[in-house]
């Protein structure tokens, strides 16, 4: 399966010779493939307040850009030719894109961000332009030509409320139809237009910029760090400006302050949580009517249980984290919660897992699979 989405690569050759490194067009990538949603459809979840939607007009230089949720009559006043919808995050809403998703398990699930799709009308595009992430564009229904190329000039225009390159220089291009797939490692330049009314769908990545991460770890360590002591000055001497903040001040605190240390444990818990946290704008729907713990252990003896679409549930070892939430497992505990995080479903819930799973089922974590 994996060798037809990758054009014949094993995911080690892939990882090796392409993955954030240089694109690759793969013909045929999902035979049969031709979308897993109608354009009406889509437009239906643009108009929901939980779905993060965009529209985009025009060409060239002359852009406009809005954000959902919109109203099902903004579509009927579109002109016919220019524009493109998006939708984020479709896996969270449709069971059908987190399957396709799941096909893309080569990556690590800590690195995958979210399945975008795009509806857009013949001449439509989001313009030439750049990206900080991998991204793997499936056409879906209709045709889009992409062009791309590895400039390095990478300035985008002014006074346009999109990031569009200010000069685009295609290297190469091609025209995908249903089923076709281009891998685009960062900052390759790429511009799609779509031929005829098309959808694509964009399974994108991330990548945690240097400053995310040391802004996240100083909020974790700022709950885990406790520091003994407080500021003494048994020698302080008469200063001539009262007003003015001491060398023996200053000393002492950098002193005080350089006793923050972490281990690589605090670091480990620090990415679990963070890696695992659901972005701010996802919401849980708890079920609305959860059924008895007596039931659930029932029905899930039976059938097993799957992970929300929205969950994000990561290990280090038996060191398990859901949602920027961290817990242990027990040695009989861990290989189930290995399979549920790597796989999503888990068919025999082991006994001791039960309480837990019913929290995580009453939160909207979790779901009974269907039988
Ligand atoms: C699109 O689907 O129209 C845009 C995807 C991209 O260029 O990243
Ligand atoms: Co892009």
């Amino acid at each position: 399966m994996t060798q037809t989405l990758l054009g014949g690569l094993s995911p080690t050759r892939f990882l090796r010779d392409y993955w954030h490194k240089r694109p690759l067009l793969i013909r045929n990538a999902v035979p049969g493939f031709s979308g897993l949603l109608t354009p009406d459809a889509m437009q239906q979840l643009a108009t929901r307040e939980d779905v993060e939607s965009r529209l985009v007009q025009g060409a060239g230089r002359h852009w406009q850009f809005d954000h959902g949720p919109f109203r099902k009559s903004d579509f009927k006043r579109l002109p016919k030719r220019e524009w493109t919808l998006l939708v984020q995050s479709l896996n969270h809403v449709l069971p059908e894109a987190d399957a396709l998703l799941a096909r893309f398990n080569f990556i690590p699930h800590a690195r995958l961000d979210d399945l975008m799709v795009s509806y857009a009308v013949p001449g439509g595009s989001v313009g030439p332009h750049f990206d900080s992430y991998d991204v793997f564009l499936l056409q879906g229904q209709g045709h889009r030509r992409w062009q791309i190329s590895t400039q390095t000039d990478l300035t985008i225009l002014d006074d346009v409320p999109l990031r569009i390159l200010r000069h685009f220089e295609p290297e190469e291009e091609w025209l995908l139809g249903p089923g076709d797939m281009l891998y685009l490692p960062p900052h390759v330049a790429h511009y799609g237009v779509a031929e005829d009314a098309c959808m694509t769908y964009s399974i994108g990545f991330r990548a945690p910029t240097t400053h995310e991460l040391a802004q996240g770890f100083l909020m974790h360590l700022q709950d885990s760090v406790t520091l003994e002591g407080r500021y003494a000055d048994p020698d302080l001497r008469l200063q001539a400006h009262p007003g003015e903040i001491g060398r023996a001040m200053l000393r002492q605190i950098e002193a005080m302050i350089a006793r923050i240390h972490w281990s690589k444990r605090d670091i480990a818990e620090f990415t679990g949580c963070y890696l695992s946290e659901p972005k701010p704008n996802v919401f849980f729907d708890p079920p609305e009517a959860p059924v008895s713990f007596a039931a659930f252990n029932k029905r899930t003896g039976k059938t097993g249980v799957t992970l929300n679409p929205k969950s994000r549930l990561l290990f280090i070892g038996s060191r398990f984290f859901i949602n920027g939430e961290a817990f242990d497992s027990t040695a009989d505990e861990t290989a189930a919660l290995q399979q549920l995080a790597d796989h999503h479903q888990l068919a025999a819930v082991p006994a001791t897992l039960r309480e837990r799973f019913y929290e995580w089922y009453e939160a909207g974590w979790l779901e009974i699979a269907p039988s």
